[in-house]
């Protein structure tokens, strides 16, 4: 990116301004936010905002979103309200910005404890896959893109999930770029089939009704140190959100199995954090694909196999968030 001071400005947390900057751009404007999901909020967009301003941006100025998914989406966010729409472009620096977060165009914060509760659609000019950037991140890090990558096998493609999974069973397992490849191409032919969430591209929150719901309790209940990640949650989500698979849309229980067995790995030695249904009431009940239907969820009638809008009975959560508690 060969652009001068006045049309770029370069958005960074506290980590990726110390790790990722030095290995982009030179003397080019730049900023920071403070680091973690706690700061996706709008008193950071207003930061931004007033950051823009005091940069003189315009409409044509680019805002290169440093980062990992809080960066990547908030920045976007802000991006498309600053002046109604400044240019944006996105380098992502975790593996879950990667293969998820920047790629399909949902922008947004969180509000009020709920996530991602305010945002926006919006195409940022250009995504820029770097696997440099993957080199300073930790495994934990790590370990949350392999659960939306894990996810996107599940839903789409079995090779890719059998290929996947041995980055779980095995923890100095070395990640290609191919595998990265094939993650986003999952997510973008599903975007690209239903850019607003009307249909296919609801598949890719498996396991993610239940795990916002823990991840936003989590962060509740704990400082954001001690909260569950995204991952974990998510990893979580599906455990639960399998089970539901097996009464609802066929799974088969070997396929469960199977796949808790290698999401264990993610998640063993939590089973005393597993909420109740009366704790992730409150969350689930404002999950955005809920209708007047009831709580809705993707699932997978097999694995490589995505469902959406399944409307799951209060009971069944229950039931699944039971199965997960007694896993040994
Ligand atoms: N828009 C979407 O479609 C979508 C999809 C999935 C997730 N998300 C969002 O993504 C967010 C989670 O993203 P995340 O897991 O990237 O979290 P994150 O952005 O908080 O990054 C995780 C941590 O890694 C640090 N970091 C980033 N890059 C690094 C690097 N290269 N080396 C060292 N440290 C680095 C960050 O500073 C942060 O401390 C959530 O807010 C979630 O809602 C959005």
């Amino acid at each position: 990116m060969q652009k001068n001071q006045a049309n770029i400005i370069v958005l960074a947390d506290e980590h990726t301004m110390n790790y990722c900057y030095p290995l982009l751009l030179e003397e080019v404007s730049s900023f920071i936010v403070p680091y973690g999901e706690g700061y996706k909020n709008l008193d950071s967009c207003e930061f931004i905002w007033k950051k823009l301003t005091e940069f003189g941006a315009t409409r044509e100025t680019i805002l290169l979103c440093l980062g990992g998914g809080v960066v990547c989406d908030m920045g976007a966010f802000a991006a498309g309200c600053f002046q109604r729409g400044m240019k944006t472009v996105l380098v992502p620096t975790t593996l879950l910005a990667m293969v998820d977060a920047s790629i399909g165009g949902k922008n947004g914060v969180n509000f009020m404890g709920y996530k991602n509760y305010i945002g926006s659609f919006s195409e940022a000019e250009e995504i820029f896959i770097c696997d440099s950037f993957l080199e300073t991140l930790s495994y934990k890090e790590k370990v949350n893109g392999y659960v939306e990558m894990l996810k996107h096998g599940l839903i789409a493609d079995r090779l890719h999930y059998d290929q996947v999974k041995m980055l779980f069973l095995q923890e100095n397992q070395h990640l290609e770029d191919q595998l990265i490849l094939d993650s986003i191409a999952i997510k973008k032919n599903h975007v690209d089939q239903d850019f607003r969430d009307q249909g296919v591209r609801k598949r890719l929150n498996f396991g993610h009704t239940i795990g916002h719901a823990i991840e936003s309790y989590s962060l509740t209940i704990n400082d954001e140190n001690e909260s569950l990640s995204h991952g974990v949650s998510v990893a979580l989500g599906m455990i639960v959100e399998a089970y539901i698979s097996t009464k609802m849309v066929g799974l088969s229980k070997d396929e469960l199995h199977e796949l808790t067995m290698v999401l264990q790995r993610v998640v063993s030695g939590i089973s005393d954090d597993i909420p109740t249904y009366e704790e992730l009431k409150p969350y689930l009940i404002k999950d955005k694909k809920n209708t007047e239907q009831g709580i809705n969820c993707s699932l997978i009638a097999s694995i490589g196999e995505g469902v959406h809008d399944q409307y799951v009975e209060v009971s069944l959560i229950k039931e699944g968030l039971d199965f997960l508690a007694n896993l040994k």
